[in-house]
């Protein structure tokens, strides 16, 4: 049975997209069978592994919108990065906007569509936008793993309390899910154990440590200037710069949480 990995936040700018292009790009070169689906309007993942613009109706709007009516394995678009990749449209609002109309069974809109393709793949990628709302349920329902990326500052812990309770409540209806927060974006003179604790980075970590408890993941991951330049090139960060400590630690994450399950 596939596993499938859906990234989250209710915050912006986290590196939910960075870190799931990443992750699923660094799973595929193991030579699993790899999907990503990207949920965001701002097609952060579908640019980086497709380029180049398409129509809504070829894009994962279509299969949510049901017009025209079409399916996920429809969809489907093979990355010459060696994965296959769901696109995403800047419209995908009109596609929240369906799914709040649907009287029953709105959340299960996405899983019903993944079962339709699930055993041509060993592992899924949800990429889902900052929001929490019926697409990220609809990006929770068929997960197996919740990763939460978030960076040192009280604002995105806030949002990432925010988060894991929504996925705590829904967890009422759906059922337990493994979550997991993600130090994202960390400044690298506190790599590894520095002596930052007497700073404020340094007492947010551990106030993150108390706050997200066993969901904390152990492995951080850098803020480098690695992973902008690899993006605005088309690379991912293994492509651009395979020997740098940021991709060598998304190459320890995807070990950790991801492949070692
Ligand atoms: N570890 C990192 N180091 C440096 N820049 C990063 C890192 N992770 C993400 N970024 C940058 O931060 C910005 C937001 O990341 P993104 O993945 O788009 O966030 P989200 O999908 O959560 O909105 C992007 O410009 C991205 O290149
Ligand atoms: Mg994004």
């Amino acid at each position: 049975m596939s596993q499938v990995i859906a990234f989250t936040n209710s915050k912006g700018g986290t590196g939910k997209s960075t870190l799931c292009a990443n992750l699923a790009h660094t799973v595929a070169e193991t030579g699993a069978r790899v999907l990503l689906i990207d949920l965001t309007p701002q097609v952060t993942c579908t640019s980086l592994f497709l380029g180049g613009d398409m129509e809504a109706e070829e894009t994962i709007v279509a299969a949510l919108k049901k017009k025209p009516e079409k399916h996920l394995e429809d969809l489907v678009r093979e990355s010459d990065k060696g994965l296959d990749v769901v696109p995403a449209h800047t419209t995908m609002a009109d596609a929240v906007l369906h799914l709040s109309t649907i009287q029953l069974g709105k959340e299960g809109v996405l899983k019903r569509e993944i079962e339709r393709v699930r055993s041509q793949y060993d592992y899924i990628f949800i990429d889902s936008p900052g929001d929490l709302n019926e697409l990220t349920v609809n990006a929770m329902v068929p997960a197996t793993k919740i990763l939460i990326p978030t960076r040192i500052n009280r604002t995105d812990f806030s949002c990432t309390e925010t988060t894991v309770k929504f996925i705590r409540d829904a967890e009422e209806l759906i059922g337990p899910r493994t979550v997991r927060v993600v130090v994202n974006m960390l400044d690298p003179r506190y790599l590894p154990n520095g002596s930052w604790h007497n700073s404020h980075a340094g007492r947010l970590y551990h106030q993150a440590q108390e706050t997200f408890n066993g969901s904390l993941c152990a492995i951080a991951i850098p803020d480098s200037s690695d992973v902008r330049t690899a993006f605005d090139r088309g690379q991912t960060v293994g492509e651009y710069r395979r020997q740098s400590v940021v991709a060598q630690r998304i190459r320890e994450l995807a070990q950790c949480e991801v492949l070692g399950e």
